[in-house]
């Protein structure tokens, strides 16, 4: 060996010794800060820039040279979208990435039951680590403000309380993973129509009650490492950079430390990116931005025009350090954390979930003696409509899913059915595939075909709603109308004239109209179940599982009853530059309540079961409540019934005398309760000062005024069971 050699092997073992003893950002042992801090002044600029922006259409560089992994997201949040093109949103084609699609998130809310949050975080968070990504772009908690919205299946629904409980353990549950959720779209995203840059007006106390208080929880109890801007705008500036929204209320109030990642596209100024808060820039459309362009990325806002600015100090590092250790703390809790769990991908037990939130989610409606449909009486079934055989993963825009498959309602009903009936399908009306423009059908004679088959069946079980096509329950647009599409209100009505057993099963993310709502004996909102929603809408059909699900939205009877559409044009959809929340903190249920004279076709809350429920004794521990003590509620609930069942339990409360105006009741607490038959149980709610709170706007604070409240224990918005009054001191 010549001494050159030895002096080189002599060289290399002494700097591995000198880089172990001072890698600290390689020590997984260390703690995060440490890490941070080390990785950052190992960075030149460059480094530091190239990590702000994507690099493909769901990466963004790491720092190769210190060994620093790329960050990789994917769409979320119903399952894991497959592999796009570097450049593009086509579809890679990869083989192996069909995933298990989940039930849509207003399922998920719809079930009311925060463990199920949790079992869909873990499942979707061991996918995502699986293919090798360290943010899932989702959950979604936008408020529900209108039926219209085309997004609205991505969300929680329209009560901030039901979305805070039920976001907390799914956020928590995907970390675990090393994967970061990244809870979208922050904030006021709640239409798709202009949403690029529509401007919300909505009064501060209706930002901080109705439509941050998810959000706020996602990062506070959550612990969120990542949050997405919304494309609209607030107080006239984006919020992709928004220097209230992230700045201000979001880093300095909330004290979060992860990042903010634009929306794809959602970017439009370095100057104002720099400044106010976005601390990763995605999908950018900028000059130049042709597919493939060689320079695309370096277009970007947070890109060379930064490193520009930085160069000639025209700005200074201090927000660059913010953003890139931002952006390393999320790597040392994901791709760089101690022991990430591999995670597992197109598992069986993860279709059981989707199977287990969807059968947990579906909302029994109305049910007059029909269901569920006993097959030692019913021989003959009939199935019509799109919705039975329809493809739901597929469409509806960046949550569409390659899923590895997917149980549409008629297979899950002939497979469960199997040779107990004779089960016949006409498809009723007719909807064009994903994709494809709709033009106008004569859609007589496929009516026509259904009713003569409904003369002859037992049971018809219409499966219709919306789908995922443009302007139904499809991201980039709103919908047209309340009423569902496809003449399917007529085909309903044509169909009770010749059978009157004809159960509606909607699949949607929204309320829709029913005009023929008093003419059928059941109704159910099945919304779209993923992977195993055919199976699980079978299992509640013929009862092997019991409708649990509450709807985590008001059902109007018409869309004039909704606050956003109770006004005019400025409210909805807006005037082309802004649109005006005119009914403040008065969304939904508050609605409702507030006018009075408003009743809603199926309340907030409201869900049958196969079984009945009592509730008694409703109680407090104490009624007069000093500051810093908490107050708890029991009632009784029994199982009155011949089957298994569970219920949840609404607490509302109601502020009795308060300087501002203050919604009748607000949800504050809500348990999932199991009973069998005969079975009773205690269930006990515990709520503080902060559920009695309203958002002072003036002092910028959150106020609960001493004085007289009431505690309203009921089984949905509308149906009370029990009334406390209780005081603050
Ligand atoms: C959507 C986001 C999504 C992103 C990436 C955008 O158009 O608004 O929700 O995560 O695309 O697909």
């Amino acid at each position: 060996m010549s001494i050159r050699y030895i002096l080189v092997f002599v060289l290399g073992v002494c700097s591995i010794g000198l880089f172990a003893q001072k890698a600290v950002y390689l020590d997984v042992y260390k703690p995060i800060e440490e890490r941070v801090e080390d990785a950052l002044q190992r960075m030149t600029i460059e480094e530091k820039v190239a990590m702000l922006h994507a690099q493909s259409k769901f990466s963004s560089a790491g720092v190769p040279r210190l060994g620093i992994p790329d960050n990789w997201a994917t769409d979320g949040p119903h399952g894991i979208r497959s592999e796009a093109l570097w450049d593009e949103w086509d579809d890679a084609k990869w083989t192996n990435d069909s995933c298990i699609a989940f039930p849509a998130l207003t399922c998920l809310a719809a079930t009311w039951n925060p463990q199920m949050a949790a079992l869909y975080g873990k499942s979707i968070g061991e996918e995502a680590r699986y293919r090798n990504k360290n943010i899932l772009l989702g959950p979604g908690v936008n408020m529900y403000r209108t039926p219209l919205n085309g997004r609205n299946f991505e969300y929680m629904g329209e009560d901030p309380f039901l979305a805070s409980r039920m976001v907390v353990p799914y956020v928590q549950e995907v970390q675990k993973n090393g994967v970061a959720a990244c809870v979208k779209h922050f904030a006021l995203n709640n239409q798709e129509v202009q949403r690029w840059d529509v401007d919300v007006v909505v009064d501060n106390r209706a930002l901080h009650e109705i439509y941050l208080p998810a959000f706020k929880a996602a990062v506070t109890e959550g612990g969120a490492w990542a949050i997405m801007g919304a494309y609209n705008k607030y107080k006239g500036q984006h919020c992709c950079h928004n220097q209230y929204l992230l700045n201000d209320i979001l880093k300095n109030e909330w004290k979060f430390d992860g990042v903010v990642v634009s929306d794809w596209g959602g970017t439009h100024d370095t100057w104002e990116s720099v400044h106010n808060g976005l601390d990763m820039e995605f999908g950018t459309w900028t000059d130049g931005l042709g597919a493939g362009a060689s320079n695309a990325y370096a277009n970007y806002f947070l890109s060379d025009s930064y490193l520009q600015l930085l160069k000639e100090g025209k700005v200074g590092q201090e927000e660059l350090n913010d953003k890139v250790r931002r952006i390393l703390r999320m790597v040392f809790r994901t791709t760089m954390v101690k022991k990430r769990p591999f995670g597992s991908f197109g598992t069986v037990e993860h279709a059981l979930v989707g199977r287990k939130v969807a059968e947990e989610g579906i909302v029994l409606l109305q049910n007059r003696n029909i269901l569920p449909v006993d097959l030692v009486k019913v021989k003959k079934i009939l199935v019509v409509g799109d919705n039975a055989v329809r493809r739901m993963t597929i469409g509806g825009g960046s949550s569409a899913l390659k899923a590895k498959y997917e149980v549409s309602p008629l297979q899950g009903i002939l497979k469960r059915v199997a040779d107990l009936a004779e089960v016949n399908y006409v498809v009723g009306y007719e909807a064009p595939p994903y994709g494809v423009k709709e033009t106008k059908v004569d859609r007589a004679p496929l009516r026509k075909q259904a009713v003569e088959a409904a003369k002859e069946a037992d049971v018809v079980f219409f499966i219709g709603g919306l789908n995922k096509n443009g302007n139904q329950d499809c991201e980039g647009d709103d919908r047209r109308s309340y009423h569902l599409p496809y003449e399917q209100d007529q085909l309903i009505e044509e169909l009770v004239t010749v059978n009157p057993n004809v159960v509606v099963v909607i699949i949607s993310g929204n309320a829709v109209a029913m005009p023929w709502v008093n003419k059928v004996p059941a109704v159910l909102e099945a919304w779209y179940g993923g992977t195993e929603g055919g199976n699980a809408l079978a299992s509640i059909l013929f009862g092997d599982v019991n409708p649990s699900g509450k709807l985590p939205f008001t059902i109007p009877v018409k869309l004039e009853d909704c606050p956003a559409h109770a006004f005019d044009e400025r409210t909805y959809p807006g005037d082309g530059k802004s649109v005006v929340y005119s009914e403040s903190i008065f969304t939904g249920y508050r609605w409702a309540d507030k006018l009075k004279k408003v009743k809603p076709l199926f309340a907030f809350g409201h869900g049958l079961s196969y079984t009945t429920f009592q509730y008694d004794n409703f109680r407090a521990n104490k009624r007069i409540l000093n500051d810093g003590q908490t107050i708890t509620f029991s009632v009784k609930v029994k199982n009155t019934g011949l089957r298994e069942g569970k219920e949840v339990v609404q607490l509302y409360i109601s502020d009795k005398k308060s300087s501002l105006p203050r919604p009748v009741k607000e949800l504050k607490g809500f348990v999932k309760v199991a009973l069998k038959p005969g079975e009773e149980k205690d269930v006990t709610i515990t709520i503080g000062k902060e559920e009695l709170s309203y958002f002072n706007d003036v002092n910028h604070e959150w106020v609960a005024e001493p004085g007289k409240f009431e505690a309203i224990i009921a089984a949905s918005a509308i149906e009370i069971k029990g009334k406390l009054d209780f005081e603050l001191r």
